[in-house]
């Protein structure tokens, strides 16, 4: 049984209040009030350490142990979340993070190797529409005048709300100096689902992700009066999105373990008596191969063109952003399980900045517990023990890390 707390749940207690959404949950998106308070906070925490602070030309955040260098272990994850998200998802591998150098540093332990302790920017795309946006630039995953040119529900663009913030967004993009700095990235989790529980232990080592994407389907028809327009005589853009809607949910059922979600609809102008003239309808598909992910979208985009073709509709679909399944690094995964003495292995279908970087460097995750099997809702929840037991196997896995 590990002690009481090794840190990781009195740092999370001291940020519990930062971004409380009144409806439930969080609201803590990129450069928003709350997300810039946390930025201060794990500087504030970085700096108590004695770590050195420096924040990429991405907007990423780097706590370095010693002075920065290549083959580096880096650990962290995202201080950003959903709509309405839970208090762990993100800032559970940033506290542990924090939480395992403390102790480390209690224990005597000098890095063998450069180390660094990593906040990635707008890991759920809750702002700006596509996920893991701090990771994506850093390696090149997305063109920066795509990701700049990407705008908020308001309309304020990335580029706007980084200058905003003191960024410099002509510097954006990838940045090889960062990665190459990388030699292995391991990131702490809540586990998402109920892997875990199943299981009936408090740490998995991550295996895969499923393949996924998001696609905005921009449903546009003809704006008019609720009262005096006949039905007969509508080109309803939501009628067209509702069904789409049934239709995702009727193609994934009838799928090999498919996901399909519409989320977030935006409609034009919005108004309770006025029938639409455009929405925005936003589809996540997920699956555990590519080719099964990708059938599933031809399906549910073609039952939304003919959708919004029988309600007299156009159908604009814009693919916002997809990745094939990810195989994290086998042998780094076998020896993360065999360090934590045969840790089970758990595939998941959330996705993390660990699953972006894997395409250039070797990463591995670590799952906690979440007994409510809930997660990017208020539901999501970890026990302040398995909290402990998911920062011991941090610590752990570092402690064999920073030997080699
Ligand atoms: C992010 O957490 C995602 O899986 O969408
Ligand atoms: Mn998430
Ligand atoms: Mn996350
Ligand atoms: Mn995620």
């Amino acid at each position: 049984m590990s002690s009481p707390d090794l840190g990781t749940n009195s740092l999370l207690g001291a940020i519990a209040d930062v971004g409380a959404d009144p409806r439930g949950g969080y609201a803590r998106h990129i450069f928003n009030s709350s997300e810039r308070t946390l930025r201060e906070w794990f500087v504030a925490e970085a700096g108590r350490l004695g770590l050195d602070v420096e924040t990429d030309r991405n907007s990423n955040i780097w706590a370095w142990w010693g002075a920065p260098g290549p083959d580096a272990v880096v650990t962290g994850s995202h201080l950003d979340s959903v709509p309405g998200g839970g208090a762990f998802d993100g800032p559970l591998g940033v506290a542990g993070a924090l939480a395992a150098v403390e102790q480390l540093q209690k224990r005597g332990v000098t890095p063998s190797r450069p180390f660094a302790v990593v906040a990635f920017a707008e890991e759920e795309g809750s702002r700006f529409g596509v996920a893991c946006l701090g990771s994506r630039l850093l390696s090149g995953a997305i063109a920066p005048e795509r990701a700049l040119a990407l705008t908020d529900p308001d309309g304020v663009s990335f580029a706007e709300a980084a200058r905003g913030a003191g960024f410099a967004p002509e510097r954006f993009g990838r940045d090889d100096e960062a990665l190459a700095r990388i030699g292995v990235f391991i990131e702490m989790h809540i586990e998402q689902g109920r892997g875990l529980i199943d299981l009936g232990r408090p740490v998995a080592v991550g295996s895969s992700i499923l393949a996924h994407g998001r696609w905005r389907l921009s449903f546009t028809g003809m704006g008019n009066h609720a009262g005096t327009t006949a039905i007969g005589d509508r080109h309803d853009p939501m009628v067209a999105a509702a069904s789409a809607i049934t239709s995702a949910r009727r193609i994934a059922a009838a799928g090999d373990d498919v996901r399909a979600t519409i989320g977030r609809l935006v409609p034009t102008p919005g108004g309770t008596n006025v029938i639409a003239s455009a929405v925005d309808a936003w589809l996540d598909v997920r699956a555990g191969a590519d080719a099964v992910a990708k059938a599933a979208v031809d399906d549910i985009i073609a039952a939304a063109r003919s959708a919004a073709a029988g309600e007299g509709c156009t159908l604009d679909v814009r693919e916002e952003s997809y990745g094939g399944e990810v195989f994290f690094d086998p042998r780094l995964a076998d020896r993360l399980a065999a360090t934590l003495s045969g840790a089970p292995k758990l595939a998941t279908g959330a996705g993390h900045d660990a699953g972006i970087l894997a395409a250039k460097v070797p990463t591995a995750m670590l799952y906690v517990r979440n007994p409510t099997g809930v997660s990017h809702a208020p539901g999501e929840h970890a026990e302040p023990a398995d909290i402990d037991e998911g920062t011991a196997a941090l610590v752990t896995v570092l402690t064999d890390m920073l030997g080699d």
